[in-house]
C-alpha cells in the first residue's frame, strides 16, 4: 500500500477512535501496521482482560472470531466490531458442539477445561476456560482425584499433562500454524546458530517442545526473550510476535522457526486477514458487529469468569 494511503487510513482510524469512544485491541499475530494503530496489543489472556475492563463504548477487535466473540460475551452492552468476521480460528472450528457434547457425556464426572480458542457453544459446554498463559495454573487448582477433559488443543493439553504429571482426557484438535513445526526441520536452524535459544509456544508438538529452552504463551515468549542473556532466538510460533520482539529488543536477533526447507516461517492466514482498510471500514460503517445472543452468552460467560477469577 502506498505510504500516503496508509497515513490517511491511520489518520481516519485515529479520528474514528475519538468520535466513537472506541478502543482497538490487536493480537501479536496481526500485521505490524495493525499492531501500530492498536491501543493494546497482547496475547489472548491480556486481550480478554482488556476487553473486560475497558470503559470504551466500542471495542474493535483485530484478531480471530473467537476473540471478538469473547469480548462480546464479556460486554453485552458495548458494540464489538471486527475488521473481518470471516477470520475464524481453524482450531476453534475443529471442535463441533454435538461431538464435543457426546465426548463429554462419556465422562460425566469430569471437569471440562476448554482453551479460549473455542466457539461460544463449546465455552457454554465447559466448566472453566483457559489460555496458554494460565492453563497450567488452572489445572493445578483442580483436586487430584478429579478427572479432567481438556480441549480443543491436544498439544497444549499434552504439554500441561507432562508438566504437571497429570492425566487428562484430550480432544484431538490442533493449530495448523504450530503443529506444522517439526524438530527434523528446526534442528538445522538450531545447529546453524550456535548459542541461539529455541523458544516455542505450547501449541507446538511434543517432539519440538522437548528440545525447547523455553515454552510459553505469546507474551511468555516475549518476556523470556527480553530477559534472557542470550542474543539470538529461534522463535517457534506465529512470526507476527517478532515485530514486538524486535521493537523491544533491537540489539537481539530473532529468527522465525522454519516450517520446511522452502518455507521460512508458519503464518496464521486468518490473523493476517485483518488489514488497515478493513479496520477503517469496520469502524466507519460500524459493521461487522459481533453479538452473542442470550442464553448462549450467559452460559459461555460463566466459565470465562471462572478463568478470570482463577488466574
Ligand atoms: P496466546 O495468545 O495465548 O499465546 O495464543 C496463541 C494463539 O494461537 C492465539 O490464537
Ligand atoms: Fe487459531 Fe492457530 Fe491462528 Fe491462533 S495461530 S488463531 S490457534 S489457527
Amino acid at each position: 500500500m502506498p505510504v500516503e494511503q496508509k497515513s490517511v487510513l491511520i489518520e481516519q482510524i485515529e479520528r474514528l477512535k475519538k468520535e466513537m469512544r472506541a478502543i482497538v485491541l490487536a493480537h501479536y499475530y496481526t500485521l505490524p501496521e495493525i499492531q501500530d494503530v492498536a491501543d493494546i496489543v497482547g496475547d489472548s489472556l491480556a486481550l480478554a482482560r482488556a476487553a473486560e475492563s475497558t470503559d470504551a463504548e466500542v471495542i474493535v477487535f483485530a484478531g480471530v472470531y473467537f476473540m471478538g466473540e469473547t469480548a462480546s460475551i464479556l460486554n453485552p452492552d458495548k458494540t464489538v466490531l471486527m475488521p473481518d468476521n470471516h477470520a475464524g480460528c481453524p482450531l476453534a472450528d475443529s471442535c463441533p458442539t454435538e461431538e464435543f457434547r457426546a465426548f463429554r457425556q462419556k465422562h460425566p464426572e469430569a471437569i471440562v477445561i476448554s482453551y479460549i480458542n473455542s466457539t461460544a457453544e463449546i465455552k457454554a459446554e465447559s466448566d472453566i476456560i483457559c489460555t496458554s498463559s494460565n492453563a497450567e495454573r488452572i489445572v493445578r487448582q483442580i483436586p487430584e482425584d478429579k478427572e479432567i477433559i481438556f480441549g480443543p488443543d491436544r498439544n497444549l493439553g499434552g504439554y500441561v499433562m507432562r508438566k504437571l504429571d497429570r492425566k487428562m482426557i484430550l480432544w484431538q484438535g490442533y493449530c495448523y500454524v504450530h503443529d506444522a513445526f517439526s524438530w527434523d526441520v528446526i534442528k538445522h536452524a538450531v545447529e546453524s546458530h550456535p548459542g541461539a535459544e529455541l523458544i516455542a509456544h505450547p501449541e507446538c508438538r511434543e517432539e519440538l517442545l522437548q528440545h525447547a529452552d523455553y515454552v510459553g504463551s505469546t507474551s511468555g515468549l516475549l518476556k523470556y526473550a527480553l530477559e534472557s542473556s542470550a542474543s539470538t532466538f529461534i522463535v517457534a510460533t506465529e512470526p507476527g510476535i517478532l515485530y514486538e520482539m524486535r521493537k523491544r529488543s533491537p540489539e537481539k536477533i530473532f529468527i522465525p522457526a522454519p516450517k520446511s526447507a522452502s518455507q521460512p516461517w508458519s503464518t496464521c492466514t486468518q490473523m493476517k486477514q485483518n488489514t488497515l482498510v478493513k479496520l477503517y471500514e469496520c469502524m466507519e460503517n460500524r459493521t461487522p458487529r459481533i453479538v452473542v445472543e442470550e442464553p448462549l452468552r450467559t452460559a459461555a460467560l460463566k466459565p470465562i469468569q471462572r478463568m478470570l477469577e482463577m488466574s
